[in-house]
């Protein structure tokens, strides 16, 4: 049995032990990592996500009291609330209320649901166990009820749960990744049209190792919300100016001239996002190529553009990057997802990944008195739903 299908079964048991029944549906969603193309998701820029083998898996069925009874097998707690109303201020039990709610709206079904929630995806590490959730309910759901929804709806509700229950404005990267991905492939997706470009990826020479810094500031969403409205600001004053320029797409990284008009903040957070648009699309030449020296290189652009151009690293992050540079082994290594701390992705030579580990752990414990955590990755299917009986 696959360590997938094992974690299906036990979350399984864990539903019939706790409510007695079967569960109609049960939801398995891969975690996330990001390669190339970092806070251009709101900027309708290009992206290069792709799933990892880290699965949260969601067991449901509908009950007939309008009462959502929740439990969480990782956090080890439970919640019982109405259909319609959540006071509750603990996060996972938003996440699960808000998706349920947004999956519902606009259809005329209202009901109670029995939920198991079991994840190894470790949450607050930057690869998307929130996402995750939110794409486990909503599928099941749609299953559930038969509601026909095409992913992109999905994406976006799951978005909607993020904007209107969480209170986080965050883009439609980590739910698209979550559902969107394949096996041995990594995904170009533009969000100006959600178009999606799979490609093969079997570079056999290389690893990717990402590593999580440990660092978390409490800042993060509203720096977050800062840089969504620096760029939504930025756009309107280059909009104004050129009726031509109606995205950042619109602009070009060779010609800077139209954006010389912009305060020098605002400059710099759109030179990040055409920037790093255009090295979306060099990175898909560089991996079709196999030309692994080309594809550090840009990763170490984009992390030097993400420190520098949209202020969104850390100081441990940065010192971690460059004491990489040192290591036989590292071709190149960025700060990865929202920023201000969390995790970073980096490409290493096959049979250094134990060296590099070892060196960069020495290096971080000694100068942040830190632990940094290691995963090597590979890429697996997007989020899937399994149908389990009807008749509960
Ligand atoms: C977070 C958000 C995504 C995306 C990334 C930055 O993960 O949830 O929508 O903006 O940050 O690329």
């Amino acid at each position: 049995m696959t360590f997938k299908q094992t974690l299906i079964e036990q979350t399984k048991k864990i539903f019939q032990n706790r409510y007695d029944k079967n569960p109609e549906v049960i939801s398995i969603s891969p975690g996330r990592i990001n390669i190339i193309g970092e806070h251009v998701d709101y900027n309708l820029g290009l992206s290069m996500p792709a799933a990892i083998d880290k699965y949260l898996c969601v067991a449901i069925s509908k009950n007939k009291e309008q009462q959502i009874n929740g439990y969480s097998q990782n956090l080890n707690d439970s919640f019982s609330n109405n259909y319609s109303l959540n006071n509750d201020s603990r996060h996972w039990v938003k996440y699960v209320h808000g998706s349920i709610i947004e999956s519902l709206k606009k259809s005329n079904y209202s009901s109670g649901f029995d939920i198991v929630i079991n994840s190894t995806i470790q949450m607050g590490k930057g690869i998307s166990s929130s996402a995750a959730l939110e794409v486990s309910i909503l599928l099941s759901i749609n299953k559930m009820f038969n509601l026909q929804m095409s992913n992109k709806d999905i994406i976006k509700r799951c978005q909607s749960v993020d904007h209107n229950h969480i209170n986080i404005k965050s883009g439609i990267l980590d739910q698209s990744a979550c559902l969107l991905s394949k096996k041995d492939s990594i995904f170009i997706i533009d969000f100006y049209d959600m178009s999606i470009e799979y490609i093969d990826y079997n570079l056999k020479n290389v690893k990717w190792i990402l590593i999580d810094s440990n660092i978390r500031r409490e800042l993060a969403s509203s720096k977050y919300h800062e840089r969504v409205n620096e760029c939504k600001q930025a756009l309107e004053i280059l909009s104004l100016q050129n009726k031509q320029i109606s995205n950042f797409r619109d602009l070009n990284i060779n010609k800077t001239k139209e954006i010389s008009i912009l305060p020098p903040k605002l400059q710099k957070r759109v030179i990040h996002v055409v920037s790093e648009n255009d090295r979306v699309a060099k990175m898909k030449e560089a991996i079709k190529k196999q030309s692994t020296k080309k594809m550090g290189d840009l990763l170490i652009k984009s992390h030097e553009s993400l420190r520098d151009n949209y202020e969104v690293s850390c100081i441990e992050i940065d010192r971690m990057i460059n004491f990489s540079k040192s290591i036989k082994g590292w071709i190149g290594g960025r700060i990865m997802g929202g920023g201000f701390g969390g995790a970073t992705i980096n490409l290493i030579e096959l049979g250094y990944e134990n060296y590099f580990v070892d060196k960069l752990s020495i290096f971080y414990k000694k100068n942040f008195g830190l632990n940094c955590i290691a995963e090597d990755l590979s890429f697996v299917d997007g989020a899937e739903t399994i149908y389990i009986n009807s008749l509960n």
